[in-house]
């Protein structure tokens, strides 16, 4: 007699995944990982040569891949990127919002426009998307899987100017549980990878050798029982877990990918 194999849960060959900021750090391993694990994709993202390169990769890697040169500001380019999905490979299974941005500013020292700007790009970008596969999923009704991005941030305060990327990030926390509550009976789970700090554009600086980022690493690694920063590579496995039906069973869920930043 054999065993039922677990691994089976994670399985996710032949479904369709829309990711958003495919050009950017954590959007490159969602690609590398849902390709890799037998997703058709299509990849979103404004700078068209690392998208272009990515895109090369998965298919490289024998991916179907379809890529979409925008980002998703507007009503319209959401819909957009769910029509393509549904135009090349007959409808959507998985949405990973990987978009987003980071703006530092002390409040006083911080521009309206700005405040709008990190708000836009981080809760109102990742409402338009989970609207546009909502519409989509629910039509096809062989549920879904959607995968927001969040933060460590949008749990704690941050000194340095983080006004209005607390407020996104804790705004895409209501976003992922209230939404999670309304599509639970429709087999649509919607959760967030949460991280703190991972290795990416956003946080180059922290990774330096100045005296600086020295000084501001051990400050924030000592707040880290896992002892180190984070690598694009740490969110590979709970995105597999919430792109699969093994996590068919967890929805409006923040999972904290931090290196047990957020437990102490
Ligand atoms: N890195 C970290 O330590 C960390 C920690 C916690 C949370 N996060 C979150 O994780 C997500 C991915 O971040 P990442 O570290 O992978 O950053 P990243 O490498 O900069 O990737 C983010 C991508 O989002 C796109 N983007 C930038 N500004 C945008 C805007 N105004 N509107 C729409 N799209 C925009 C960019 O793609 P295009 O320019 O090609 O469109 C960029 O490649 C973000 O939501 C970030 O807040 C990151």
């Amino acid at each position: 007699m054999s065993l039922p194999n677990p691994l089976d849960m994670f399985d996710v060959k032949g479904k369709v995944a829309l990711i958003t900021g495919a050009s950017g750090a954590f959007g490159a391993v969602a690609a590398r990982v849902l390709a890799g694990a037998g997703c058709r994709l299509v990849l979103a993202a404004g700078k068209a040569s690392e998208l272009a390169a990515i895109a090369a990769e998965c298919r490289a890697g024998g991916a179907e891949v379809v890529e979409v040169n925008t980002r998703p500001d507007s009503e319209t380019a959401c819909t957009a990127l769910v029509a393509a999905a549904v135009a090349a490979f007959g409808g959507l299974d998985i949405l990973v919002v990987a978009s987003g941005m980071n703006k530092v500013a002390k409040i006083d020292d911080m521009a309206p426009e700005t405040f709008l700007a990190v708000m836009d790009a981080n809760v109102t970008q990742s409402w338009l998307l989970a609207r546009a596969a909502t519409v989509q999923m629910k039509a096809h009704g062989r549920g879904g899987k959607i995968v927001l991005v969040s933060s460590a941030r949008g749990l704690l305060g941050h000194p340095a100017g983080y006004t209005a990327y607390c407020a996104s990030k804790a705004a895409v926390d209501g976003m992922t549980k209230a939404l999670g509550c309304e599509l639970g009976p429709t087999g649509i789970t919607v959760n967030a990878i949460a991280p703190t700090v991972f290795r990416s554009p956003l946080t180059a600086w922290m990774f330096d050798d100045t005296d600086n980022a020295k000084a501001v690493r051990a400050g924030f690694l000592a707040r880290v029982p896992k002892g180190r920063l984070g690598e694009p590579e740490d969110l590979a496995g709970p995105l597999l877990f919430l792109a699969s039906r093994a996590s068919d069973f967890y929805t409006g869920h923040i999972l904290y990918a931090d290196g047990g930043y957020t437990a102490g």
